[in-house]
This record gives structure tokens, C-alpha cells and sequence, in this order.
């Protein structure tokens, strides 16, 4: 028996590394990924507006429309180094001590000059994937437009679309000015993207990219809109996530209807999509390929993570669960049929998030362009 001094190391095998890095992954590819779908397009000829929360939330985003190019300082100067240092605990590197430390770390040599590199990598790498996402959420919207059957998650859609757009557009034009360099899409999050897009059943776009996406992007702008004062990035992102907030609301609407209507099975297949979903989000934490523009090998560097996980990593994957859970409660599938997800999730140690207050919650006061706008009509400088 180990006392308590001694911590009990799991084991790691080598499937468990392959897993996290995506070995035998396809190195970059063309620029045009085509992804299969076949999927019934929905008209409906009952234009009834029926649905009264839907219909409030599409005149609130038709409200609260901004421009990426005139509604964002963008001769705002940035010193990425230090953004780098306030995101990714940069010339510190706090976040990874005991990384650097361990037994037969490839990092016990890095100083300074190295920790700082790795937080402007870190930070390019981040960047890329938010905007390889939200080029997800556009073709995600633009396909439930098509698909879903109801007049006012048409209308509302349509709206995303160009919120989604939006995303793309800013997030692009902040990597090309204000960072370094570009990634390739992670693969966990290019194969949760293939399995959305490809799926026939329209509520699966909604869940896999209203719920479990979205999810994701609400936590990582909400940490990274924390700990910048960099004054371009911290508006940037607080107009994204005021339109994300009403993204996350109009997956909750959409499928708590849907899925009152479903059986047993056919609800079972959706907790197991959103559990699978939420495992493949949680390991494009582990960058590996940051690691490798740094030239180093990342399987120790996994290994060593997967056995003693840095305390920044369980900070993630609480902000992580603590989005995705409280929806999955809401849209019933914590609890329907024998309680499957509930289980896994108490298994991972997320269950207790249930309950934890996300946007969706009440996307009004998280609209941020309405108060900016209200501050200058006031003669107030919009923050
Ligand atoms: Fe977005
Ligand atoms: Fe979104």
C-alpha cells in the first residue's frame, strides 16, 4: 500500500499516448477539405411563429449585430510576448514546473528564452484552432438552416451564420496582424468536425457544435478574456462571447423540444455522442504539435502529462465541463433512459458541475454591444 506521501502513478501505455498526439495522423492536405453528407433538406410551409423564445432570441441578434472591421480597435499595437506571458504563464512557465521537473523531461534545459518561445507558439496554436472552429460553427449554421424544420430556428440560424462569419473574419485578421504563425486544425477537433458535418440527423449539428463546441470555445475565450489586458483581444473576444452566449441558447431551445420526443435508444445514441464528443475536446488540450515546432519529441512530454496531469490541464477541463454538463442536464440527457451519462460523467469527476451557471443561462446580460452602445449614447467611452 502506498502511504500518502506517495502519489499512485496511473500506468500509460503507448495506445493512450497515440491517442492524444493522433499518431499516423495525415500531415497538412489540400487546401480544400471536402467532408461527405447526406442529409434530408427540411422545407416547411408552416411559417407560424410559434416558437415565442426562439423568435425573442433571432430580434435580439438582429439587434445586436457588430462589425469586425469598424467596431474593433485595430490599430491597437501588440506586444505578443507579453500577451503570450499573461495567457500561457510565458517567461514563468508556472504552468508546466512540475512538466519541466520530472524524471527524463526533454525540458529540464529550457530557460527563459525557450518557456517565452513556447508561450507565443502556444498562443499561435490557440488562436488557429479558435478559428478553425469557428469556421466549423459557420458551415455548421449555414447546414442547419437547411435542415432543421422549424420556421424560427430558420430565421435564428440564418443570424448565426453571419455571427459565425464574423468570428472568422476577426480571429483570422488577429493571427495574420497581431501573432506570428498558423496551425493546421487539430485532429481530435477535425474528426469531431467530420463526424458533425457527416452525420444525417440534424439535431446532431446542434448538439455536437451548439452544446459541445460551443461549449469548448465559451471556456477558452472566458480564460483567456481573463488573463489578457491586451485591449484589441479583450473586446474582441467580449462581443464574440456576448454572440456565443446566445449560440449556446439557441442549442438548448432547439433540442429540449426535440429531445422530449425522443425514445429510450434513440436518446442513449445521443448521450453517447455527446460523452465521446467531450473526451476528444478534452485531449486537443495537450498540443502536440507546439511541442514539435519547439523541437521536441512529444510523447514523453504526453507521457509525463498523462501520469502527473498539470494543474493547468484540470483547470481546462473544469471550464471545459463545466459548459458542456449543465446543458447536457437541461436537454435531458444526464438522466434518460438507465442514467448512462450521468454515470460516465461521475466517473470523470464532472458531475458535480451540473449545476454550474454557463451563458446560455441568460444571454441578455452577457450582451455586451447592447452596453457599449448604450455607454456611448450616454456620452460614456464604450471599455
Ligand atoms: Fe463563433
Ligand atoms: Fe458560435
Amino acid at each position: 500500500m502506498p502511504t500518502h506521501t506517495e502519489r499512485v502513478r496511473p500506468t500509460v501505455t503507448d495506445e493512450a499516448i497515440d491517442a492524444v498526439i493522433a499518431a499516423g495522423r495525415t500531415e497538412r492536405e489540400d487546401v480544400v477539405r471536402a467532408v461527405q453528407s447526406s442529409t434530408d433538406v427540411a422545407f416547411t410551409w408552416d411559417y407560424e411563429r410559434n416558437r415565442i423564445p426562439l423568435a425573442k432570441l433571432y430580434e435580439k441578434a438582429k439587434h445586436s449585430q457588430w462589425n469586425g472591421t469598424s467596431d474593433l480597435p485595430w490599430s491597437t499595437p501588440v506586444d505578443q510576448e507579453a500577451v503570450a506571458g499573461q495567457v500561457d504563464g510565458g517567461t514563468t512557465a508556472h504552468r508546466f514546473t512540475a512538466l519541466a521537473q520530472a524524471d527524463g523531461s526533454p525540458l529540464k534545459s529550457w530557460g527563459t528564452r525557450e518557456w517565452t518561445r513556447f508561450a507565443v507558439e502556444s498562443q499561435n496554436s490557440t488562436l488557429s484552432q479558435i478559428l478553425h472552429g469557428e469556421q466549423g460553427a459557420l458551415v455548421c449554421t449555414a447546414k442547419i438552416v437547411e435542415t432543421v424544420p422549424w420556421i424560427d430556428a430558420k430565421y435564428y440560424a440564418a443570424t448565426q451564420v453571419m455571427d459565425e462569419a464574423r468570428h472568422v473574419e476577426v480571429f483570422s485578421r488577429y493571427l495574420d496582424e497581431k501573432l506570428s504563425g498558423h496551425y493546421p486544425i487539430n485532429p481530435h477537433l477535425q474528426a469531431l468536425l467530420d463526424d458533425i458535418i457527416g452525420d444525417p440527423r440534424w439535431d446532431i449539428t446542434y448538439l455536437g457544435m451548439q452544446v459541445m463546441v460551443e461549449g469548448l470555445a465559451l471556456a477558452v475565450f472566458g480564460s483567456i478574456h481573463q488573463m489578457t489586458t491586451e485591449p484589441l483581444l479583450k473586446k474582441l473576444l467580449r462581443y464574440v462571447m456576448a454572440d456565443e452566449a446566445r449560440h449556446v441558447a439557441f442549442g438548448v431551445l432547439g433540442l429540449q423540444e426535440y429531445y422530449a420526443q425522443l425514445s429510450a435508444p434513440e436518446l442513449r445514441e445521443r448521450q453517447e455522442f455527446a460523452y465521446e464528443a467531450a473526451l476528444r475536446l478534452r485531449r486537443r488540450w495537450f498540443q502536440p504539435d507546439v511541442w514539435e515546432r519547439m523541437g521536441v519529441d512529444p510523447r514523453p512530454v504526453v507521457r509525463i502529462m498523462l501520469e502527473s496531469p498539470p494543474r493547468a490541464e484540470q483547470v481546462f477541463a473544469g471550464m471545459l465541463f463545466s459548459k458542456i454538463v449543465p446543458n447536457c442536464r437541461k436537454l435531458g440527457l444526464l438522466d434518460a433512459g438507465d442514467g448512462w451519462l450521468r454515470a460516465r460523467f461521475t466517473e470523470l469527476g464532472v458531475i458535480g458541475y451540473e449545476h454550474a451557471v454557463d451563458t446560455g443561462e441568460d444571454y441578455d446580460t452577457f450582451d455586451e454591444v447592447a452596453k457599449d452602445r448604450a455607454r456611448s449614447s450616454a456620452g460614456a467611452q464604450p471599455r
